[in-house]
């Protein structure tokens, strides 16, 4: 369906109202083929958005904004230990997560309740509490918006990364993701080392899929805004990695900070943590606010405007870089001009 003029104030959880000048919803992945066999509908610059949720628009949309809405959670192999399911891009990604918990399949427990559409899981490699998307994405499914052609990415082939992915760099707007294939497990080996994951699932009980679920989701409530009450889109920044040499003398000036090892062999530390230090948390700034359980979260508590948001991540950088001569970089991807 084609919709010119478009509010998307719903589309994005930060709950900005801007619109588009042309919004295409595509329910199969056959209209998508269409659609890109025959691109005069589609008016330039173009964006493909999934729950909105990791995006800070800043103005209008002077182009067309493409939302994947297809549907559809289904079985595509079962072996003895494992099971490969696929779900359509626009399936809500937490009802999968519950579809998941329901059946007995293991590895989406920890992702509980992460705003978004299965499509946008790859592109931005979501990931909590010790686990992160590319753990169990088998393979993705996608349509080429230049040719309407079918390619399928093996997981390799997505190149996965820090909250990052092949179609957030060098195929960015390139493809439209129609499915997800996942590999879950039927023995689950649950990951608890996180934080206060462990203590809280054993407040519930056994060590269950279900369990696991209902902890995280308990955790995530008492320190994430939810972005149907409060416009938030979760992580504003991710957290910085700087070499341990940095790490070492920024532990010796700041006791307790938290530090963490990281694959590249550096260190990462916790933005919120920093942010915290510098006396952002629950601080307002214009319309805009930094959420008060939780310093890497922005919020909008009412009628803050996309650049208002933008000015204050801005300033929380600023002073990251003053105090502690880290560079953060954001999560939230800024769509317009700033
Ligand atoms: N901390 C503070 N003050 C704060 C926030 C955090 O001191 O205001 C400290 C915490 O006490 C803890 C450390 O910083 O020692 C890490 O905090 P937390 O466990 O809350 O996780 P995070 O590193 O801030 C990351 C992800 C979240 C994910 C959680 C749990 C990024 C950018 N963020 O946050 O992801 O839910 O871990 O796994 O990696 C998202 O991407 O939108 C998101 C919410």
């Amino acid at each position: 369906m084609i919709f010119r003029n478009y509010s998307l104030r719903k589309r994005n959880t930060f709950g900005l109202d801007y619109h588009a000048d042309t919004f295409i919803t595509i329910g199969s992945e056959n209209e998508a083929k269409k659609l890109f066999q025959n691109r005069i509908q589609i008016s330039q610059p173009h964006l493909i958005i999934g729950g909105g949720s990791n995006l800070l628009f800043t103005e209008d949309f002077k182009g067309t904004i493409l939302s994947p809405e297809i549907m559809g959670i289904s079985v595509e192999e079962k072996k003895s230990d494992t099971v490969t399911v696929s779900a359509g891009a626009g399936v809500i990604w937490d009802e999968f997560a519950e579809w998941c918990a329901e059946n007995g399949f293991a590895g989406t427990e920890n992702l509980s309740f992460i705003p978004g559409n299965c499509g946008a899981v790859p592109v931005q490699n979501i990931g909590a509490y010790g686990v992160e998307a590319a753990d169990i994405i088998d393979r993705v499914r996608a349509v080429s918006v230049e040719d309407g052609s079918i390619m399928e990415f093996t997981k390799d082939e997505c190149r996965f990364g820090y909250r990052t992915s092949i179609f957030k760099n060098q195929l960015r707007g390139k493809y439209l993701i129609s499915r997800v294939y996942f590999t879950l497990s039927l023995r689950p080996e649950f990951s608890l080392s996180y934080g206060s994951l462990r203590q809280e699932v054993e407040l519930m009980g056994s060590v269950s899929i279900r369990n696991v679920r209902n902890a995280v989701i308990k955790i995530r409530r008492s320190k994430l805004p939810d972005p149907q009450e409060t416009g938030n889109a979760g992580s504003f920044f991710k957290n910085p990695v700087v070499d341990r040499e940095k790490a070492e003398k920024l532990l010796a000036e700041f006791k307790g900070m938290p530090v963490y090892d990281d694959p590249s062999g550096g260190k990462k530390l916790a933005a919120g943590w920093l942010i915290e230090k510098c006396g952002w948390k629950g601080k307002i700034s214009g319309r805009a606010a930094v959420h008060d359980q939780q310093s890497l979260v922005i919020i909008n508590p009412g009628d803050a405007t996309g650049k208002e948001i933008y000015f204050l991540s801005e300033e929380i950088k600023k002073s990251v870089m003053e105090r502690f001569g880290v560079g953060l970089e954001r999560e939230v991807e800024i769509i317009g001009s700033i």
